[in-house]
């Protein structure tokens, strides 16, 4: 099995960091600089584009600052933010990833002990936050559509009022909800709860499915943004949080130093990327072909997997004898296989047309 260490890490991320000083034009694959050229990374949902021309020269320009506390950039960002969403800018914070956010809101949570409903699986380090700290949480049921059901949620919400954390589109199953009965559920179970909705795929589903309008009026929905996906910032570290002003106040008080999460590179680089509609439509689009290749391939294999609306597949690994994740890996390709309702599936993340035809040829030799 190939070991991905630290110090391998650490090696390639200071030859990446050179690349980019002295050879800016020559960076079009981080993925390659920062994990080694064999090294198949399929396991984080990470954007194998980015980041974008645009992205990299305004990172270069933001070193020459980094003397400098960024105050005055991090508003400048949230205004743009603002203007992009057609929002004012008080119903806006930053966050170093939405990873931070997700922990602020879960350490809000337990100050308040508001209960955590939830369904499983999916993305879920804030309950399982509020879980360690001794705060309570119901997990529920997907549908055999592995989507989430709205139904039970809102039923474990009546029973304890709290807060609703819903991902949309759902990691790791790739679904999402319809529009209209997400609507519905937020404006039925705020009457009682919070309902933070965690967007981090919406921009492959498509912007306007995003149901920030709804903040405008309502304080007790919050919804949870990054720029680790579609706009290829992972290593970054760039989040933020969209709710009413109300909110907005309630949350920033429990930090010392509000939107202090990001460092000059980071704000530079999401603001290069928000203004970059070209790459974001470059990657969803060749997302979009690789999901169809690679679901038309494992069905071909007679796997089955789950129509996605993120940069990920979900699929069916019962029918596989042995430890997938382990013998992928032995061929240097990372995936992430979990245990859903009592069998094996698994997530990969698209990469490159290339690296997907690569998965391919390796699953057809460990399959069995
Ligand atoms: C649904 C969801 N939310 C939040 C995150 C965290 O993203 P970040 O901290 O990079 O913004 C992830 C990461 O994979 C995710 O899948």
């Amino acid at each position: 099995m190939t070991k991905y260490s630290r110090r391998k890490w650490l090696g390639s991320a200071t030859l990446a960091s050179s690349a980019l000083l002295f050879n800016l034009g020559a960076i079009c694959a981080n993925e390659a600089i920062v994990s080694g050229p064999s090294l198949l990374r399929l396991n984080a949902n990470e954007n194998p584009y980015g980041p974008s021309p645009k992205v990299l020269v305004a990172l270069q320009k933001s070193l020459s600052g980094s003397n400098r506390y960024p105050f005055q950039q991090a508003e400048d960002l949230v205004e743009q933010l603002a203007r992009y969403h057609n929002l004012p800018s008080s119903h806006f914070m930053l966050g170093a990833g939405s990873t931070q956010l997700l922990k602020l809101l879960a350490q809000w949570a337990l100050m308040n002990q508001y209960h955590v409903s939830y369904a499983a699986p999916t993305f879920d380090i804030l309950p399982k936050y509020v879980a360690r700290f001794g705060g309570h949480t119901t997990k529920t049921q997907l549908t055999t559509g592995k989507v989430h059901n709205l139904n039970a949620l809102e039923e474990a919400s009546r029973k304890h009022p709290g807060i609703v954390y819903v991902v949309n589109p759902n990691n790791p199953t790739g679904t999402s909800v319809n529009r209209n009965d997400l609507i519905r559920f937020c404006k039925q179970v705020s009457s009682h709860s919070y309902i933070v909705l965690d967007e981090a795929y919406i921009e492959y589903l498509g912007d306007e499915n995003s149901l920030k309008d709804l903040i405008r009026d309502n304080p007790r929905i919050i919804i949870v943004r990054t720029f680790s996906k579609i706009y290829g910032l992972a290593g970054l570290r760039v989040g933020f949080l969209m709710a009413h002003p109300d909110t907005i106040s309630t949350l920033s008080a429990l930090e010392i130093w509000p939107n202090s999460g990001l460092g000059l590179p980071g704000i530079m680089a999401a603001s290069a990327s928000l203004s970059d509609s070209q790459f974001v439509a470059s990657s969803r689009r060749q997302n979009q072909a690789c999901l169809d290749y690679t679901r038309e391939q494992l069905k071909a294999l007679d796997i089955a997997s789950i129509p996605s609306a993120t940069n990920f597949l979900y699929f069916d690994s019962s029918g596989h004898t042995g430890d997938f994740n382990t013998e992928m890996s032995a061929h240097s390709v990372l995936v992430r296989e979990l245990e859903d309702s009592g069998k094996t599936w698994v997530r990969v993340s698209m990469g490159t047309m290339e690296d997907m035809k690569r998965f391919i040829s390796i699953i057809k030799k460990v399959w069995s």
